[in-house]
């Protein structure tokens, strides 16, 4: 069955001139775009955004990061999308990331990685939402 997955071109990504080539990428790997759009967090929803790391060391970091420039928000659509996803984008730390993967080609650091994938359906339906309205979705 098909399910989604949210997913952020991070500001890292955008600055070097990696958005057309991750988008290549991820429609290449059979995704389905049901919802996008460029924007550039503040820090105040960047920090909602990753409540969940708050207590972290690098949550400062990460907040201050994700606001820093545009990003391209996305809901994506593909048969067991999360885990397929989480797969296309390698390991958090760029270095630890497979060969061909999105972070392995295009992530700078472990802070600055390129993109951002659901772990969870519970979260993309969270995470997706967060930015887009019903009416967004198609
Ligand atoms: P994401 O949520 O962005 O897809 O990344 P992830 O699941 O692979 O990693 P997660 O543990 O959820 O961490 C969220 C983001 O926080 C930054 N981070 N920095 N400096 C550090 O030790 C560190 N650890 C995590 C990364 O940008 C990571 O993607
Ligand atoms: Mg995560």
């Amino acid at each position: 069955m098909k399910n989604r997955t949210f997913t952020m071109i991070k500001p890292d990504a955008m600055k070097n001139g990696h958005a057309g080539a991750i988008l290549d990428k991820i429609i290449k790997a059979g995704f389905r775009i049901v919802a996008l759009k460029q924007l550039q967090l503040s820090k105040e929803k960047a920090g909602t955004f990753y409540e969940v790391h708050k207590e972290r060391p690098f949550y400062g970091e990460l907040v201050d990061f994700m606001s820093s420039g545009l990003i391209i928000a996305a809901i994506l659509e593909k048969e067991n999308a999360v885990a397929e996803f989480r797969t296309l984008i390698g390991a958090t730390d760029p270095s630890k990331a497979d060969e061909g993967t999105i972070r392995k080609l295009f992530a700078t650091s472990m802070g600055e990685n390129a993109v951002h994938g659901s772990d969870s359906d519970e979260n993309a339906q969270i995470e997706g939402s967060f930015f887009f309205s019903g009416l967004e979705q198609y």
